[in-house]
């Protein structure tokens, strides 16, 4: 089969943002402890931080790290985790049914953070907790000097202010598995007054609402409405998440996964534009998809429980080449939306669901989800450009016909270069793809090309044998004239510059 498209450096859709390129650190399962620090580790460093996994964070380019959950932040007490280690109590996490030693803490994540190279954006509690606490770890982290939790932090060692300046107000909290789940008008006048409050510090912070914990909830998009009603002025962005899954095995529907992706952005961006009608606001909210990425959810819950264990392996998903697949074409859809997502959070970096794994005192290594966000975040720059790829289509049970190819392009205009993103959705066979570039006056050769391909779709990378699925040089990516002709597109990302 043969897909086309034609790239033009004139039709831009917005810059890429690095906020794109966001992880998320919970307190849950394996990610903060054997996962991020292990104090034992043969890696460790002084901090009792993984440089292994250091190295790994690194390289993946990621941006921003969401912190510290997810579920387990809203029934987290910050304090517990600040001051010195063995005074720190030991906490039941209700979210998932595990002990919380506060061995990490704030200030250990902004230790490592630096280390990581990596912006942190802090969710705050708001199920068992309201403005005076959302305001008491906003001082700890960010007021200079002086006052009481400033002077506290100092005393910590953090001399100067953290300077956070992205703040989730609150997770997931209309999902009735939520400790201190609510409802939408609860909810959105406890984001709105713990908003103010906190820009009376510091205005020019930017604040996240909740949105739906996923599009197939029951209050889906009627949430949004509400909350935003009472929140609109006061917020920046509202949340979205989405996890992918194969269902009943089928791969058609779960390898268009990015279809349902699309529809889910368009739908939180309708639903925020009429808000912003109604109240005849000319302020556009953007999105932060802090959660999305493959999480074999039906399995996970046969394992539930953990029985107050402390760092317990909790869906510990081994990916698989397809789910690379999906993972690069959800990243295709969060880039075409730059308009509107300008921050995006791969839940989660270690363990949980995630591209990097480790075994406790023994290796680290990357999942062949690794490959494509690597890849992507390494490459794209500049501005998005608009691609609409003339494809054969195939039939998906639940999204219907869906283009066998889907793409997009950045380009940047201080060094030239044109990234092309592009995945192949089809099972059985390679495709074929021509884009067009005559509108960069064929200036233009190929200088790297990638792919995460394998005959088996089902190959996975395990500790014993880690590199099975990688990206490898793309073969043949041939630029003709003003045209790049032919290249194969299998499953993976091609540059072009
Ligand atoms: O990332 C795993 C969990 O998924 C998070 O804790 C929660 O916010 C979501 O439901």
């Amino acid at each position: 089969p043969n897909a086309s498209f034609r790239l033009d450096p004139a039709f831009t859709i917005a810059p890429v943002s690095r906020r794109t390129f966001g992880s998320f650190v919970e307190h849950m399962g394996r990610c903060v402890y054997t996962g991020i620090y292990e104090p034992t580790h043969a890696t460790a460093d002084a901090d009792g931080f993984r440089q292994d996994v250091l190295a790994l964070t690194r390289e993946l380019g990621v941006s921003t790290v969401r912190y510290p959950g997810g579920n387990f932040v809203s029934g987290y007490r910050w304090e517990d985790g600040i001051g010195p280690v063995a005074d720190r109590p030991v906490r039941r996490d209700l979210a998932w049914h595990s002990l919380e030693t506060n061995e990490v803490g704030i200030d250990e994540f902004m230790r490592w953070a630096g280390k990581a190279g990596v912006e942190v954006m802090y969710a705050l509690n708001l199920g068992t907790r309201g403005v005076a606490e959302a305001l008491d770890v906003q001082e700890y982290l960010n007021h200079p000097d002086r006052t009481r939790l400033a002077e506290l932090r100092r005393s910590h060692g953090a001399d100067k202010p953290y300077g956070i300046s992205m703040f989730c107000l609150g997770n997931e909290l209309d999902g009735p598995w939520q400790t201190g789940h609510k409802t939408a008008y609860e909810y959105g006048r406890l984001a709105a007054e713990t908003a103010r409050a906190m820009r009376a510090a510091e205005p020019d912070l930017e604040l996240v609402a909740c949105g739906s914990s996923s599009s197939s909830m029951p209050t889906f998009a009627a949430w949004e409405s509400e909350v935003l009603e009472l929140t609109y002025d006061q917020v920046d962005y509202i949340s979205a998440h989405a996890y992918y899954e194969p269902f009943d095995g089928d791969i058609g529907s779960f390898l268009a996964s990015a279809v349902d992706m699309d529809h889910f952005i368009n739908s939180v961006v309708a639903t925020a534009d009429s808000i912003g009608a109604k109240l005849k606001s000319r302020k556009r909210l953007k999105i932060s998809f802090d959660e999305w990425n493959v999480w074999y959810q039906t399995r996970f819950q046969a394992t539930r429980e953990t029985e107050w264990q402390v760092a317990p392996r909790v869906i510990e998903d081994s990916y698989n080449v397809t789910d690379a697949v999906v993972v690069g074409s959800l990243l295709i859809s969060l880039l075409r939306h730059s308009d509107r997502v300008t921050a995006a959070c791969q839940a989660q970096l270690v363990n949980v669901i995630a591209p990097i794994r480790t075994e406790p005192g023994g290796p680290a290594w990357r999942q062949t989800i690794f490959h494509p966000f690597a890849i992507t975040s390494r490459l794209a720059k500049g501005a998005v450009l608009r691609v609409e790829p003339d494809s054969p289509v195939y039939a998906t049970e639940r999204y219907g016909d869906v283009p066998v190819v889907d793409a997009v392009a950045t380009h940047d205009p201080d060094s030239g270069d044109v990234t092309i993103f592009a995945v192949n959705r089809s099972q059985d066979s390679a495709t074929d793809l021509t884009v067009s570039l005559a509108g960069f006056g064929g200036a233009l050769r190929v200088a790297e090309s990638w792919t995460v391909h394998d005959d088996d779709p089902n190959a996975t990378n395990t500790a014993t044998d880690p590199d099975r699925v990688t990206a490898v040089p793309l073969s043949p990516a041939s630029l003709s004239s003003a045209s790049l002709s032919s290249a194969s597109v299998a499953d993976g990302e091609l540059r072009v510059s």
